[in-house]
Formats: C-alpha cells, structure tokens, sequence
C-alpha cells in the first residue's frame, strides 16, 4: 500500500500567500467595483529593464536560426551570465567569489527550498521568527521537525527577532548545524551590520555550521557601510551558501532568474566525522534535478550588468524606495512603529492588535492588502507588513485610504 510523506500533515494546509490570495479574492468577488490596492506578497509591478527587453528579443532570434540555435545549456549556467556575476556581484565587492562557484537557477525560492537536500536529515536547523515561510516549511517537509505546538515545530532552534534586539536575533546557547539568515531581511526589512554578521559567521565558524544567507533585497541597500554579500565578512567563504535572485532588482518575479553562490572551501562532515566539499553535491544535485534556465532568460539577465543595465536597476529599486518611504512616513505619522522601509522594500508595523485584525480591517474598509505578521511565525504576531512593490499613485491612494480608517 502506497504511503504519504507524512511530513506534510504537520504543515498549515495552505501556503501563506495562497491562503491570502484567497481571501483578497473572496472580497473582491463580494466588493466588484473597490479596486483593492496589493501591498502585500512582494511582487513587482514595473516592466523589465529595456536592456532586458532588447537583449530577449536578440536571443530569440538566435533561437530563430540553426546556426545559433541552442539545446541543452549547462546545467549552472552560461558563462557569459557567471564572469559578470563573479566580475560585478563579488570581485568588484573585495568578495573572492570565482564563475564555477555560482549555479543559476530559476529562483532564490526554489534554491532556499531545496538546498536542505544536501545535508544530513537529523540536521539541528535554526530558523529566525519572523521568518519567509519557506526556509521553515521545507525542513518540515523533509521530517526535520516534530508536531507544531503553540505555533512552533518541535526540533527547530527559533532565533527570535524582536523590536528590542532591532530585528537582529541573539546567538543561540545550543548548537545548530544550518542557520538561516536573510539580510536585508524578509519580512521586518531591517539590514545588518559587517560587525553583526561577523559575529554570525565567527560562531558559524565555532560550532562546524552552515549560514544559508538570503541576499535577494540587496539592491535596495543605499548605506554603503552595509554587506551585499556575506562573503564581503573574512572567513564567510568557509561557512556561507549564498541566495541572489533577479527577481526583486530587475523585476524577474515572472521570467524567473537566480543564482546561489556554493564556495568550493566549504566542508561539512559525514557519519565518521570525515570532511567533504559541498560544492560538488550541490552541483549533483543541480545537475539531477534542473536543466538550466533557458538561453534568452540568461541573456537578459547578463544585459543588467551593462552600465545602462546598472542604472536601469537603479532606476527601478529607487522607484520601490520611494513608496517605501512613503509608507514608513505616513504609517509613521498615524502612530504606528515600523521597521523596514529604508534599504528594504518591506515595512514591518506593529499593528497593536492582532495581525489578523489589522490585515481584515484593512482590507474590508480601506480595500488595500498588507501580509499579516503572524503568518511568518509567532514573533510575528500584532505585526503586518506592507511591500512597497506597486505603483506610486497606488501607494498614495492606498495611504489616502488607511489614514482615513485609523
Ligand atoms: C514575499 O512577499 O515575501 C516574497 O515575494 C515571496 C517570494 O519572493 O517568494
């Protein structure tokens, strides 16, 4: 007889964004004529990069003729597409990052997912909460949990971040094998320092641990004193994997572009205490289950690292920067406390009430989507967070609304 993963029945019947994605369209299915304004899963709103659009019409014309025609790529990616991520995204940084150590992929949601694979399945995993559910609900699934009490899985180290330690959590007194982190952070927006992630990737080092480190908001960082990177921290090489995404930079939610950055010095350890490299494991794995992202999708995503492609992305971040100023400030201004908002896409508002509540009487009288807080754990409670990923008139209107209802 067949038997189910039953992993899976530890975990809340739906994923959060479709659970809201549901509710947003049963009001708007009861409520035809509000235009219901979406500031809540970050997904972008502006058109891709015109160095994107040009280069995509070029591939696909290379598509258009056997000569340039191409198959199978390889499996992490073109090299055209990996020197300008080395070149730009690390070298430029003082980050020793080198093309064989990036694998392309189509996206940091998939890569967070899946990465767990390569390690062992009695792994001791420490999650931040508040925390992008699918860092948590992968280990679950992969039967790295107990049952959910009271909110939390049996098993994972929580690493509370909390307005008092500014959304930075402590270090943890056990000893976790896989630590999560992601800066700047989704879902509270708050960014680390090189001192603060130094003393991640010291205690990494200290306890024979791996950082999983989400980097995908880097591009909204303006405070230069601030990592893009964890390998721009001494010692990151031999404790980090790296997640990066064209996805939030350049609008790539929907043509789906990534990379994960697996350096060939790190090591992690067998039943006999022997020590092996990752990085061919991950490429294994990669190799396996993935076939590379398609030709034209890499081309476009190589054009962003041209000067016009760099001011391009600019353009863009600073447009979401701008409605997250706006929000921040007008939030700001009805009472409300916030993180987020500046280096970040995401503002995180303590809502003093649940989060729930505040997300319902949102969206039923101002007819504008936020995320309910709670839904990234239980720190997350009496929180909601807004995404500044729309357009400025609707981030206005939005506004206008809200501060009439509260
Ligand atoms: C979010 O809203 O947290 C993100 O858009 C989710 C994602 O990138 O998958």
């Amino acid at each position: 007889m067949i038997k189910i993963n039953e992993n899976y029945l530890k975990l809340k019947a739906s994923y959060l964004f479709s659970d809201i994605a549901k509710r947003v369209r049963a009001f708007q299915e009861a409520n035809p004529d509000i235009q219901v304004i979406k500031l809540g899963i970050g997904d972008v709103t502006r058109a891709l990069p015109v160095v994107c659009i040009d280069a995509l019409h070029k591939a696909v014309d290379e598509m258009g003729t056997d000569s340039s025609f191409k198959g199978y790529g390889p499996e992490q990616g073109y090299l055209f597409l990996r020197e300008k991520i080395a070149d730009n995204d690390y070298q430029a940084r003082g980050a020793d990052i080198s093309p064989d150590e990036i694998f392309v992929s189509d996206g940091s949601k998939c890569d967070t997912a899946n990465i767990q694979e390569i390690f062992s399945a009695d792994a001791n995993v420490a999650i931040p909460d508040p925390v992008y559910p699918v860092y948590l609900d992968t280990n679950v699934m992969a039967g790295r949990t107990g049952e959910i009490k009271d909110g939390r899985y049996e098993g994972i180290i929580y690493l509370d971040s909390l307005p008092e330690n500014h959304f930075i959590p402590k270090l943890p007194t056990e000893k976790p094998d896989l630590i999560y982190l992601c800066y700047p952070n989704n879902p509270t927006g708050a960014t680390i320092s090189k001192g603060e992630l130094g003393k991640w990737v010291d205690f990494a080092v200290k306890n024979q641990a791996i950082i999983l480190f989400d980097a995908a908001y880097e591009a909204f960082i303006r405070d230069e004193s601030l990592p893009k990177s964890i390998y721009e921290i001494e010692g990151a090489r031999e404790v980090a994997i790296e997640f990066r995404s064209f996805s939030k930079n350049a609008g790539f939610t929907g043509t789906r572009c990534a990379y994960t950055v697996v350096p060939k010095t790190l090591m992690a350890y067998d039943k006999k205490g022997h020590r092996h490299e990752l990085h061919p494991l991950w490429n294994r794995r990669h190799c396996t289950k993935f076939n590379g992202v398609s030709y034209p999708i890499q081309k476009a995503a190589a054009a962003l690292y041209s000067n016009e492609g760099k001011d391009q992305i600019r353009e863009l971040t600073d447009y979401y920067l701008q409605n997250a100023r706006l929000i921040r400030r007008e939030i700001t201004a009805l009472g409300y406390n916030c993180a987020g908002g500046e280096d970040s896409p995401y503002i995180w508002v303590d809502g003093k009430r649940s989060s729930w509540e505040f997300f319902d009487l949102i969206l039923n009288k101002a007819g504008v989507v936020c995320t309910p807080g709670v839904g990234f754990g239980k720190c997350g409670e009496g929180f909601i967070r807004f995404s500044a990923f729309n357009s400025f008139e609707n981030v206005q209107e939005a506004m206008e609304r809200i501060r009439k209802i509260l």
